[in-house]
């Protein structure tokens, strides 16, 4: 089949998405970018569990297992077979190399089969088209607050593929400080929703941690605010941990927020928007809110399983892309560094 950049797919046409860049093993079929006629998504969480976060050579190994009967799985619930897929796309980075490698190798292995392009898909792309997937009428410019497990990013979105990144993180991530903070409080892995329900029983004013960086520039910094989480739990032992993990939440999210209202008045946003599994996070979605609705701002809050990893926004920046770019080499690895820009 002789493929040109910058294909034309119509409306109509389902993309097998492949995401395993971490520890979702995840298979969707979205047709156009809008509909989404399957998302199947494999946790690991029970097998990274018992090592407090995710250990990389199992994740590989896991993925390898689980990834054909989960692409089986999503095209049988999306009630499609392999002449009716248009293109594939699967995530090639930022993530674990060996995890990126099952996916990227096994999507350019059924392209070939099938007879359809291979799309090679920017992980941090996919959680932006999360947004765009669920409302494709999104008003631009946007600014978005991708807050994940590896990545805090502010970016300006001006249309699809078209972005800047006004301010990131400067140490960990809000995800990482998240799962950090969850397993110093013994609350287990993954952090961020263990906190997150902890902290609808605590009072969130009870400890003043620091707002790191509140009104400095664009840039976050939440290793800070970690530290001084152990350092007060270890002064004070018998403190509520219910309290210290609302108190924590409450100092990222007034950050988070706080800077996303600034970026938006500063590029003249007609909206914000939250993406990364950080998002889910209800005070957070919550608190973004309130602000858009002080500020007259449009708030765009995609489902939860959409802000978490999933491979349905990675089939819609696969067409995107497929629109835009035209299909992958068939060289394409993985790029465990990759950047949004
Ligand atoms: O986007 P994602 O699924 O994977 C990455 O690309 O990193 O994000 C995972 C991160 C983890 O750090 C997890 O603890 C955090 O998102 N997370 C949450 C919540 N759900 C997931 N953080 C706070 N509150 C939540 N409800
Ligand atoms: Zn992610």
């Amino acid at each position: 089949m002789v493929v040109e950049p910058g294909i034309e797919l119509s409306a109509a046409a389902p993309v097998l998405g492949i995401e395993t860049s971490c520890d979702e093993t995840a298979a969707a079929v979205v047709a156009g970018a809008r509909t989404v006629m399957s998302s199947v998504v494999s946790s690991q969480i029970d097998l990274h569990a018992r090592y407090g976060g995710v250990v990389p050579e199992i994740a590989s190994r896991a993925h390898l297992e689980l990834l054909v009967p989960v692409v089986a799985e999503a095209m049988l619930e999306a009630r499609v077979e392999s002449r009716d897929i248009a293109a594939i796309g699967a995530t090639y980075g930022p993530g674990l190399i060996g995890s990126l490698l099952i996916g990227v190798s096994s999507a350019k292995a059924l392209a070939l089969a099938w007879g359809v392009p291979f799309v090679a898909v920017n992980h941090l792309e996919a959680h932006l088209y999360a947004a765009l997937l669920e409302e494709p009428d999104l008003p631009m410019p946007l600014v978005v607050l991708l807050v994940s497990g590896g990545h805090t990013m502010l970016i300006r979105m001006n249309g699809p593929g078209d972005y800047e990144v006004i301010g990131a993180t400067l140490d960990d991530a809000a995800g990482e400080a998240f799962d950090k903070v969850a397993r110093f409080l013994g609350l287990g892995y993954p952090g961020g929703p263990a906190i997150d329900a902890l902290a609808m029983t605590g009072d969130p004013t009870a400890v003043a941690f620091p707002r790191p960086m509140l009104d400095q520039g664009w840039d976050f910094s939440f290793s800070g605010l970690k530290t001084a989480v152990v350092n007060h739990v270890r002064r004070h032992p018998e403190v509520d941990t219910a309290d210290v993990a609302a108190s924590f939440q409450q100092a990222v999210c007034d950050v988070l927020v706080s800077k996303a209202r600034r970026a938006a008045h500063e590029v003249g946003a007609k909206g914000l928007c939250l993406a990364g599994g950080v998002a889910a996070n209800t005070q957070l979605r919550e608190a973004v809110l309130d602000v858009c609705v002080a500020d007259g701002l449009r708030a765009f809050l995609p489902t939860r399983s959409m802000c978490t990893d999933n491979a349905a926004m990675v089939a819609a920046a696969a067409y995107h892309r497929l629109r835009s770019d035209g299909p992958s080499a068939a060289d394409t690895g993985a790029l465990p560094n990759l950047r949004l820009v």
